[in-house]
């Protein structure tokens, strides 16, 4: 049955709406949390520190934390390889007799596919920067996000791959915000304005929310 359901065209595209909606949900949460840098470095790395311990005295130190990641992990997985074959399938289905009038995929599938590798990379040198501290630009203290991220946004490269990133993030979250509505049913004539306008708006203060942070750092209001 979860064969059948997983190798049907539908059974993909929820697996993409279901873990794009889980990854939305983090994102609103971790954009919130990034916006107490303007609270300064005592709120900010105390927060950092609670993120270990929260669940405490039930969960271990970092066990909640670990659950998150897990499931994150869980959900990037499920994303991509249903993206990949879902692109796969779409290629292998164009007819090749039009050598020369070869269709080509809507800007809007082109965009969501070049926004989410560039999302993928990205999600890849930010742990290695901010949370293993492998490429990061200063000398990188765990336990000190807050140093951390002003270090980060005080180098040219830092705040163009986080700013060209977020607008990846805004363009992807519109579009696939109203896609998985379309999915999983919520679509109708008399919604489907209202569910755009949505779309819309949790784009721009997720993009705007993030870029408030380097943004903050290059103008000397986060120092
Ligand atoms: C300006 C934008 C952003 C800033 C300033 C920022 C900041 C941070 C910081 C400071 C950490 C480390 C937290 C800690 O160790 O306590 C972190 C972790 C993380 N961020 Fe971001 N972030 C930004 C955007 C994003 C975006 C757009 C994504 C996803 C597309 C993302 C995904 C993650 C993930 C997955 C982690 C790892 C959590 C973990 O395993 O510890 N971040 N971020």
């Amino acid at each position: 049955m979860a064969r059948t359901v997983w190798d049907s065209t539908v059974g993909k595209k929820t697996v993409m709406a279901v873990s794009g909606l889980i990854m939305l949900l983090y994102l609103i949460a971790h954009m919130i949390g990034n916006l107490k840098i303007f609270f300064g470095a005592g709120e900010f790395n105390h927060y950092a520190h609670w993120l270990r311990t929260v669940g405490e005295p039930f969960m271990h130190y970092e066990w909640t934390l670990w659950l998150i990641r897990v499931v994150l992990v869980a959900a990037v997985v499920a994303h991509a390889t249903s993206a990949y074959q879902l692109s796969r399938r779409d290629i292998r289905a164009r007819p090749s007799k039009y050598v020369h009038k070869k269709p080509r995929a809507s800007y809007a599938t082109r965009t969501m596919r070049w926004g989410g590798i560039i999302l993928g990379l990205f999600i890849v040198w930010h742990i290695l920067d901010l949370t293993t501290g492998t490429v990061h630009s200063g000398g990188f203290q765990a336990g000190r996000p807050y140093q951390n991220v002003v270090d980060t946004f005080s180098t040219w490269y830092g705040n163009v791959i986080y700013i060209v990133a977020m607008l990846a993030l805004g363009l992807h979250i519109r579009h696939g915000f109203w896609s998985a509505a379309q999915t999983l049913g919520a679509g109708s004539r008399t919604r489907d304005r209202a569910l755009k306008t949505v779309a819309d708006v949790l784009a721009l203060l997720l993009t705007a929310g993030f870029i408030a942070v380097p943004v903050g750092v290059m103008t000397g209001v986060v120092s």
